[in-house]
């Protein structure tokens, strides 16, 4: 269990993912940013070039610490969203660095959401057989779920995130004050994030989360933050490849199976990834309901939080047989047995194999 809620502001916040000799710190906060041009002009007096890929709307957005970021390193700008996380950007930066000798020693970084996060990391991965990256996440998702755990990875035309590797980064500096800029919807699908990592495990952040309607500039967001990063960081300490039969990194699924099916019968696109694990959380909800007698009311506090952040809660024209079907067909379902996340309790959870029957019923009653 989780300790009690603790008002934060001001300060900024640092944790570790702890991998042995490829553990890393996490810095969150107001001055992440400023830590992070610390880091890279040591880097860059001990002679590494430093190769920073931007989001193109971050750079936009945010000239003067862009300007401050170019005096370490170069600057390569590519948009957002996530058509750019392509076969067809990993040549094309692998190409450009080449073209600048960037050699082993050297390090890039990913200034972005999780789309110049992921194929940054990928591109580090792969390029001379691997080489140094940092995450600095400008999205809610990204500071609170893709910049740390070293997946990273890029889309081909017959899957999301088909093809990718592990590959942690040397630090993640999460600098809040980039939220100002961010969109409102983007803002709300990183909550739902926030929301599963609090469902998962730390009630007393659920807790807050019913009192509290965090936005960009809440003094209580880097706080939420670092709870869902050291949740995160935990589970990846312990399960870093997945590789649990039960529980570990899997548990960060939670929503998602049913979420991935939203997001392809809908359409890639009409739900952001976030607005569509919201639905999910609450179908997975259903089914805990279903299978074991979670919690009760567990299902309505979801829903009013899920509300709070402006996130949907409802679904119409999906056809329950097209989704259970796109269940079968995620990657991450193995040897046609649907797995699921169920949380019976708000704050603790597990995974369990489960009927499509009940699938199914769960989806047709929500679907009605
Ligand atoms: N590696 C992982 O563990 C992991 C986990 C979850 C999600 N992901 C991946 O993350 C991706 C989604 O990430 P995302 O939601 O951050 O999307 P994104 O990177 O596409 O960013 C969303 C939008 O916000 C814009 N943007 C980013 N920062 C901004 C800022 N500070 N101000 C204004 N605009 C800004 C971008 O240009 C884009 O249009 C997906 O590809 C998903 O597969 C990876």
């Amino acid at each position: 269990m989780r300790a009690e809620y603790s008002d934060w502001s001001g300060l900024m916040i640092n944790l570790k993912v702890k991998l042995s000799d490829r553990s890393y710190p996490i810095h969150i906060g107001n001055g992440a940013f400023e830590a992070a041009l610390a880091e890279f002009e040591k880097a860059r007096a001990a002679s590494k070039k430093l190769f920073c890929v931007a989001d193109a709307a971050v750079a936009a957005k945010h000239k003067t610490k862009l300007a401050a970021l170019s005096k370490t390193a170069e600057i390569f700008e590519i948009n957002g969203g996530e058509s750019s996380k392509s076969l067809a950007n990993v040549e094309k930066l692998c190409s450009i660095l080449a073209e600048k000798n960037i050699d082993r020693k050297s390090c890039l970084i990913a200034l972005g959401g999780g789309v110049i996060g992921d194929l940054t990391g990928f591109v580090a991965s792969v390029y001379m057989r691997g080489i140094d990256f940092y995450q600095l996440p400008t999205t809610l998702l990204a500071m609170v779920d893709s910049s740390v755990g070293g997946k990273t990875g890029v889309n081909i035309p017959e899957g999301k995130n088909l093809v990718g590797s592990f590959h942690q980064p040397r630090a993640v500096f999460a600098d809040t004050r980039f939220l100002n800029t961010l969109p409102r919807r983007e803002f709300a699908a990183g909550m739902a994030e926030v929301i599963k990592c609090a469902v998962l495990g730390d009630r007393a952040l659920f807790s807050m989360l019913e009192r509290e309607s965090l936005s960009c500039k809440h003094s209580k967001l880097p706080e939420a933050i670092r709870r869902c990063c050291r949740l995160k960081a935990e589970i990846v300490s312990a399960d870093e490849r997945e590789t649990s039969k039960s529980g570990g990194r899997a548990l960060l699924n939670f929503g998602h199976t049913f979420g991935h099916a939203i997001e392809k019968c809908a359409g890639y696109g009409n739900y952001l990834h976030g607005e569509a694990v919201g639905i999910g959380m609450l179908m997975a909800s259903r089914l805990a309901d279903k299978l074991a007698g979670a919690e009760s009311g567990n299902f309505d506090r979801i829903k009013s939080v899920l509300r709070k952040c402006g996130l949907p809660v409802k679904l119409s024209k999906l056809e329950a047989a097209d989704m259970l079907e796109a269940m079968y067909r995620d990657k991450k379902t193995l040897a046609g047995k649907l797995k699921f996340v169920l949380a019976d309790k708000i704050g603790e959870s597990r995974t369990e194999h489960v009927d499509s029957s009940d699938v199914l019923s769960v989806l047709e009653d929500f679907l009605r």
